[in-house]
């Protein structure tokens, strides 16, 4: 035994020695720790996961005081300059950087899946119009599973590299035939000869020249690359407790995609949208922040469970952000955006409580610059978030310490207790 962790039952006096391994003990250990021999043993109690490890990951790196992330060891800032969506999720997936060979095999497998099974079309025309983007996205990918059935044999590894590609190739066009959908438009097909982001503006806007200017297809490459994975978040461990009782990728991705839906994970962007609209101008932000002070509201887009310090890809998309209006004209809100942030930098309230800007206060005020309705929002991040999901599964499987994921509780209900008759209660 290296390094351990001593510790001492005050119940019983009995000192316990628990192995430490890269600075963390095992929770199974603390099983050892009991009153009386048929006790269950120590658990420790940590409801939404604030203080557990649930994997080891070699994907993504986030130090939440020093502001830094990192996918496979590169900075988010330094691949958001210079690296593509696909090379990212490449990166991501396999762990390296592909060679030049490697990456055009890879672009090209992901094309050879861009296109849908003609019978999930008629499924997206069965929607009505104005329903939600996500409720309709989440079941289309459940859906997907049905054409692929071979996708659920996770044990061979072509499959899953199938299953892979046609997630990061046909997420994209599940979106934009649906947003086509709501609109009463009809769909487009996607285009080969276009790069990953160009086509699903194109399948979006119809090739629409102020829409696909070469700057807003940039910006759009750069939030997709920003968004791709944030280590073990709501949505990715959503995505390794499904995957861990081994169905299809597609499923496993759906229940992702459900849990990014909420408004304090990736639904923030629309709801920042929300926000900033109700506000309607700088001189309402006093009232709103008194609300916000007293608890009564939310300052959306702000605070994060690891970050306590700026978070970096808010930093960069403030940035992107300055690019997307020189093309497409600064947006109204943005005045709003910026004087709350500036309250909020300088006030106790949010300075005593670490609340920065987080990725979803500015990406919001983007997309709606782009000309994209704000319930696509949250869309947009998932197909960002994809490669991610993916790269957190394909991590599972080959874990040999995972099994199915199951926590335990502290249970807190009545001891056994008798059925009473209807007439007797
Ligand atoms: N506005 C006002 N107060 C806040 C906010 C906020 N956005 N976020 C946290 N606080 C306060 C809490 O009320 C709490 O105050 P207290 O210490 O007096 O009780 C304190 O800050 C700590 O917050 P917690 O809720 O404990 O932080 P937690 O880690 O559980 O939540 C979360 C993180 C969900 C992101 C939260 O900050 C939040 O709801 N933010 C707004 C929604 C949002 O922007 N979500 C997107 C996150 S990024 C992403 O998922 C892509």
């Amino acid at each position: 035994m290296s390094e351990v962790l001593t510790i001492t039952d005050s119940r019983t006096n009995k000192e316990y020695k628990v192995e430490i391994h890269d600075g963390n003990i095992r929770a199974k250990d603390l099983r050892q720790i009991k009153v009386k021999e048929e006790d269950f043993g120590m658990m420790s109690y940590d409801p939404s996961f604030e203080n557990t490890a649930s994997c080891k990951s070699s994907v993504t790196y986030i130090d939440g005081d020093a502001g830094i992330l990192r996918y496979r060891g590169y900075p988010i800032e330094q691949l958001a300059e210079s690296s593509s969506q696909l090379e990212v999720s490449k990166l991501l997936i396999d762990g390296e950087l592909p060679s030049k060979d490697e990456l055009s095999k890879w672009i090209s497998d992901v094309k050879d899946e861009n296109n849908l099974p003609d019978e999930i079309n008629n499924i997206i025309k069965a929607f009505p119009p104005n329903s939600h983007a996500m409720g309709a996205l989440t079941s289309l990918e459940a859906a997907l599973s049905t054409f692929y059935p071979n996708s659920k044999n996770i044990t061979d590894e072509n499959e899953n590299y199938k299953s892979i590609c046609r997630l990061i190739a046909q997420v994209p066009i599940l979106a934009a035939n649906f947003y086509r959908h709501s609109q009463g438009l009809s769909f487009i097909n996607p285009d080969d000869s276009l790069d990953y982001s160009e086509n699903f503006l194109n399948m979006m806007f119809n090739g629409d020249n102020k829409k696909m200017h070469p700057d807003l297809v940039s910006a759009m490459d750069t939030l997709l690359i920003l968004h791709a994975d944030h280590e073990q978040n709501c949505s990715a461990s959503v995505m390794r407790n499904v995957g861990s009782s081994e169905p299809d990728p597609f499923s496993a991705v759906s229940a992702a995609t459900a849990a990014l839906y909420g408004p304090l994970h990736g639904g923030a962007n629309e709801a920042v949208l929300q926000m900033l609209t109700e506000i309607g101008s700088v001189e309402n932000i006093p009232a709103f922040m008194d609300k916000v002070k007293k608890k009564e509201v939310k300052l959306m887009g702000f605070g994060h469970r690891v970050y306590k310090a700026y978070d970096p890809r808010a930093k960069y998309l403030k940035e992107a952000a300055d690019k997307v209006f020189n093309v497409t004209g600064t947006n109204p809100l943005l005045d709003i955006a910026l004087e709350l942030e500036s309250i909020a930098l300088s006030e106790d309230y949010f300075v005593a409580r670490n609340l920065y800007p987080n990725v979803d206060f500015y990406s919001g005020l983007i997309y709606e610059s782009m000309g994209i309705p704000k319930d696509m929002f949250t869309v947009l991040f998932t197909i960002g978030r994809t490669p991610g999901w993916l790269a957190q599964w394909k991590e599972l499987l080959a874990d040999k310490d995972q099994k199915i994921a199951r926590p335990r509780q502290v249970y807190t209900g009545y001891n056994s207790r008798d059925y009473v008759n209807i007439e007797g209660r």
